[in-house]
């Protein structure tokens, strides 16, 4: 399995935590479940968990239009958009003229192509894949990394296509995330659920992502989370005090865990991120890029 196992490469998004996620599942009976992930961004682990027959089914919500876009391009137009890919030159010209496509408010047939290749196109060439910061090399280009310095496009239609081969497994909705699980809570009831919230950082959301919560949407998640039970959940947030006392009180289970950190026993104390559920949660520790489960 290659490290790029995504075509985005999606700020915050959950790579190192798809084994800990696995075992989660695993041990509480939940193999083979229909998996939420209403904060879709990269999607990365529902789609390595369906892809390893982990889970038998993905729902995906995501409130940004280009992303949204992006993944109905892979699984329903995955043709089209490995042509546009395979003949787009990816350079600061392309980056202008795909600009304005990031005010656009809606998406219908005539535009969905336009901006899911966009999506793909900002996520990969901005700084830190983030969509709405400048170009890799600044405007001018002037530093020694160019803008296609992360644009691999034989690797990521190959991925492209790989994942479109899950497409019948998957639906995929753009909408709010608390929204679509009010309309949606009743599937719970007929069907084995489990849904991994993953929800715009509470301190750093409004620099990475077009869409961000402000304190009472973080607070209306806990909300959602403490009046519904019948369903079972993980969140992963910073690590913060707020977010801490929202889920205090009913029951809900923490774990601290340690993104992109070196196992360092002596900063190991220190909760960078923070796991949250219903569920009883196994220890966690950190191997550089990958979360093992504690011996
Ligand atoms: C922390 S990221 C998710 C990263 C993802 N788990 C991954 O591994 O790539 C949060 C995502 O939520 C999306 N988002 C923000 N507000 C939202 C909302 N109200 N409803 C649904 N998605 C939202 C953002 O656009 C972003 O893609």
């Amino acid at each position: 399995m290659p490290a790029t196992i995504n075509p985005l490469r999606y700020p915050g998004a959950k790579r190192q935590l798809i084994p800990y996620i696995e075992k989660l599942l695993s041990v509480n009976n939940l193999t083979g479940s229909t998996f939420y992930e209403p904060y879709a961004g990269s999607a990365v682990v529902g789609l390595e968990l369906l892809q390893k027959g982990i889970i038998n089914k993905l729902i995906l919500v995501e409130k940004d239009i280009l992303i949204y876009s992006f993944w109905r391009c892979v699984f329903e137009h995955t043709t089209e958009l490995c042509k546009r890919i395979e003949e787009t030159a990816i350079d600061i010209e392309t980056w202008k003229a795909l600009k304005p496509l990031r005010d656009v408010k809606h998406c219908d047939d005539a535009n969905l192509l336009d901006l899911g290749f966009a999506g793909l196109f900002f996520n990969r060439t901005n700084f830190s894949g983030i969509l709405n910061a400048n170009p890799i090399g600044g405007i001018n280009q002037t530093s020694s990394y160019k803008i296609n310095c992360r644009f691999n496009k034989a690797l990521i239609i190959s991925l492209i296509e790989k994942l479109s081969l899950l497409n019948e497994k998957i639906e995929l909705y753009w909408d709010d995330a608390i929204n679509f699980m009010n309309n949606t809570k009743k599937n719970f009831l007929k069907e084995t659920s489990f849904v991994y919230f993953d929800p715009p950082y509470f301190v750093k959301g409004e620099r990475l992502y077009r869409h961000y919560y402000s304190k009472s949407d973080h607070k209306a998640l806990a909300n959602f989370v403490r009046e519904n039970k019948h369903f079972d959940w993980l969140i992963s947030y910073d690590d913060d005090p707020y977010i801490c006392g929202l889920y205090s009180g009913f029951g809900a289970k923490y774990r601290p865990f340690y993104l992109d950190y070196t196992v360092s026993s002596k900063q190991r104390s220190k909760g960078k991120e923070l796991l949250i559920s219903n569920l009883p949660l196994p220890p966690i520790t950190i191997n550089r890029s990958n979360i093992v489960e504690n011996a």
